[in-house]
């Protein structure tokens, strides 16, 4: 069933685990998340980069996890992630999005508090809540993972307090994309905010860090972990090994979708997802 962005997100601090949130882009990655949600009886968190609504993707691909959504029996989230205006976030709105992330993470504090708290009152008038970011979690590609510049809890807290935002994601040295060393959690500082703040603590970044890192970080309190670049590495290793022979391309995208689904599962068991729909 299609839910709302709060209400998985309390599904995952009452349960003290973190929701896995899979960045998707097409029929077959959204399948192979679903049905990865099915077998494991597990919640989860469908999102599409802002650029799938600056560009044309978004309105197509919209309408296939909201099918995938409101036909599973698990909680699911339909969400925007790293929303850049109110243009995307008004646009995900009306094809459907539960939850809107929007992301000033680059402007000073008081700007990225401004900006942030715009969209969460445009977006309460229709009861959706909002994640926003403070401090910026840059790209693995640039080893931003190594900066120590992590979220302190005292702007953390004044950003909660004074935006109203339901998530937060926070720099605690994680970054996007592929590491080229196994990043360090600064799990200290998450237990700390994650004490302090009245919102969910989001990490992004999630792939590539190591297994106890994640554990670790969900003890001290995550409760959203955003999984992209290794989804689409299940996805397209899995394409670019699948015979030629297939032409049909429904047929072609049976393993693909496999791959995904197996991928999917790996994360709603390490993230202690299961059994918790
Ligand atoms: P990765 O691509 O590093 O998994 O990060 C995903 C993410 O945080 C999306 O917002």
């Amino acid at each position: 069933m299609l839910i709302g962005f709060k209400e998985i997100l309390d599904m995952a601090e009452k349960g003290n685990f973190a929701i896995p949130a899979f960045n998707v882009y097409n029929m077959e990655t959204v399948m192979g998340v679903i049905e990865a949600a099915e077998e494991l009886n597990a919640p989860i968190i469908m999102q599409n980069y802002s650029r799938l609504f600056t560009n044309e993707e978004g309105y197509y691909v919209a309408p296939i996890i909201l099918a995938a959504a409101e036909k599973a029996k698990v909680p699911v989230c339909y969400h925007l992630d790293h929303g850049a205006g109110e243009t995307e976030v008004v646009r995900a709105l009306r094809y459907g999005t539960t939850g809107i992330m929007i992301d000033k993470s680059l402007l000073s504090f008081d700007e990225n508090i401004a900006e942030t708290k715009k969209i969460v009152d445009m977006c309460s008038a229709i009861g959706v809540a909002v994640e926003g970011e403070l401090g910026h979690v840059g790209m693995a590609s640039a080893g931003d993972e190594q900066t120590t510049e992590y979220t302190t809890v005292e702007d953390a807290k004044r950003f909660v307090d004074e935006t109203g935002v339901a998530a937060l994601a926070v720099m605690v040295g994680t970054a996007h994309g592929r590491y080229k060393q196994a990043p360090k959690l600064a799990i200290d500082r998450i237990a700390e905010i994650h004490d302090a703040i009245d919102a969910a603590v989001v990490l992004h970044g999630g792939s590539g860090v190591p297994d106890e890192e994640i554990q670790a970080a969900i003890k001290a309190g995550i409760r959203k972990i955003n999984f992209g670049t290794d989804l689409c590495y299940s996805f397209l290793d899995t394409v670019f090994d699948t015979s030629r022979d297939k032409i049909a391309i429904d047929m072609f995208m049976k393993d693909a979708i496999k791959g995904v689904k197996n991928f999917a599962m790996s994360k709603i068991k390490l993230l202690g997802a299961e059994n918790k729909a």
